[in-house]
């Protein structure tokens, strides 16, 4: 069984990872997962603590001269700004009065999180609900994406829309309409998307919402190519891999919505016009004519490539902050509270849904295929 933990406050000393489940065997490139931190820190309208945090890994266990052991890995990610914030977050008392947050931001877990917790000071919620602890996930989704690879799976993010700009077609989701050179204009696009002119449009449009204090949601679409058949079931309902995308996708913090495949497109049209004609070529491989089901027929995989869309709201600290409560008065007050914050998210959380992708298919790959070692598993696999 494949399963993972996550631990640690946004300006605490470091995040934490614990990963159980990979095959002994697997070959790990500390590398590749710090490129994958650096793209979730990356994309326009990121704010100030992105410039602070220069994310990287350290491997802590369960790996030796680059190879997986198939005992617990234990990653961890400092951070940076914590030298800035060691008495206020220090794990000892401390002499110092520190000022407690009491001005609750709508949209965010302030409010929540006091009442269920019974913290009088915001700041005890903030820490962890704040989405720092998403750089854990693609960490962890940065070692599944090693071990996918072995298996000929990649998964690659990009940016749809911000606010109303976006593209203007329904796009096609068969692996012709995902060319290679695409995904290298989606990484070289500050705002992850391979449309220039597009890239320009939405600059502009989170230009205009910092202008007036404002921030910017969007959709991103998270596509695995080179999944076999077979992953997932419909046996139970929490087995089905769409399930399991949808849990994944939606623990996102700021993440609201997800469609897979045609989503709520295929709503709007009748059964002839949505359903995939299935092919059986010469070769005796199987394909679709479409991919409106976006890989998942009956909860397991069909072969095709897995398209899932995925809705973020606008970010909830504004710079111009929306009217609220102080918790400590409960008085109503016109203005919330600011903290240093980004503007528009949507290309990092599309790095974040990479990494839940890439978490979601390691765990039913090793349910499917599983073994104690890498060349077990590959054996199964060929098999
Ligand atoms: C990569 C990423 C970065 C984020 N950065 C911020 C931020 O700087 N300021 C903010 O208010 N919200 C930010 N958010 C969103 C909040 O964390 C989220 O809206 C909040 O925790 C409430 O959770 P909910 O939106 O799921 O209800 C970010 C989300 C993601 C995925």
């Amino acid at each position: 069984m494949f399963r993972f933990l996550t631990a640690g406050e946004s300006h605490g000393p470091c995040l934490t990872m614990i990963v159980e489940g990979l095959p002994a065997g697997l070959t790990v490139e500390k590398d590749i997962i710090d490129a994958d931190l650096r793209r979730r820190q990356g994309g326009y309208g990121r704010g100030g603590r992105m410039k602070i945090e220069k994310d990287a890994i350290s491997f802590l266990s369960g790996v030796r001269h680059g190879k997986t052991l198939g005992s617990p890995i234990t990653l961890q990610i400092e951070n940076r700004d914590w030298v800035n914030w060691e008495e206020r977050m220090s794990a000892e008392p401390v002499e110092a009065e520190i000022e407690a947050v009491s001005r609750i931001r709508p949209g965010h877990a302030d409010f929540t999180g006091a009442i269920k917790y019974g913290h009088k000071d915001v700041r005890n919620v903030i820490e962890r609900s704040s989405s720092r602890e998403t750089a854990s996930r693609v960490a962890v989704g940065g070692l599944c994406r090693q071990f996918l690879g072995q298996f000929g799976i990649s998964v690659h993010s990009h940016v749809l829309s911000v606010v109303e700009v976006g593209y203007e077609e329904e796009r096609a989701m068969t692996p012709a309409a995902y060319p290679e050179e695409m995904w290298e204009a989606v990484e070289a696009s500050p705002m992850r998307c391979a449309d220039e002119a597009l890239t320009e449009k939405m600059i502009a449009r989170i230009l205009e919402a910092k202008r007036t204090g404002d921030t910017c949601g969007g959709v991103f679409e998270v596509v695995a190519f080179g999944a076999p058949i077979g992953l997932g079931s419909y046996s139970q309902w929490d087995r089905r891999l769409s399930t399991r995308l949808g849990m994944a996708m939606m623990s996102i913090p700021s993440v609201k919505a997800m469609e897979i495949g045609a989503g709520f497109g295929a709503t709007r049209a009748t059964g002839s016009h949505v359903h995939d004609v299935l092919r059986h070529a010469e070769d005796g491989s199987w394909f679709h004519l479409t991919n409106n089901a976006g890989g998942i027929e009956g909860g397991i995989t069909n072969g095709e490539p897995i398209v899932v869309r995925v809705g973020v709201k606008p970010i909830p600290t504004l710079a111009h902050p929306l009217p609220s409560v102080d918790l400590a008065s409960g008085e109503n007050i016109e203005q919330s509270r600011y903290e240093r914050s980004d503007v528009c998210v949507v290309p990092a959380a599309g790095v974040v849904g990479e990494a839940m992708m890439n978490i979601v298919l390691t765990e039913a790959l090793i349910e499917k295929f599983g073994g104690d070692s890498m060349e077990e598993m590959q054996k199964h696999f060929r098999a």
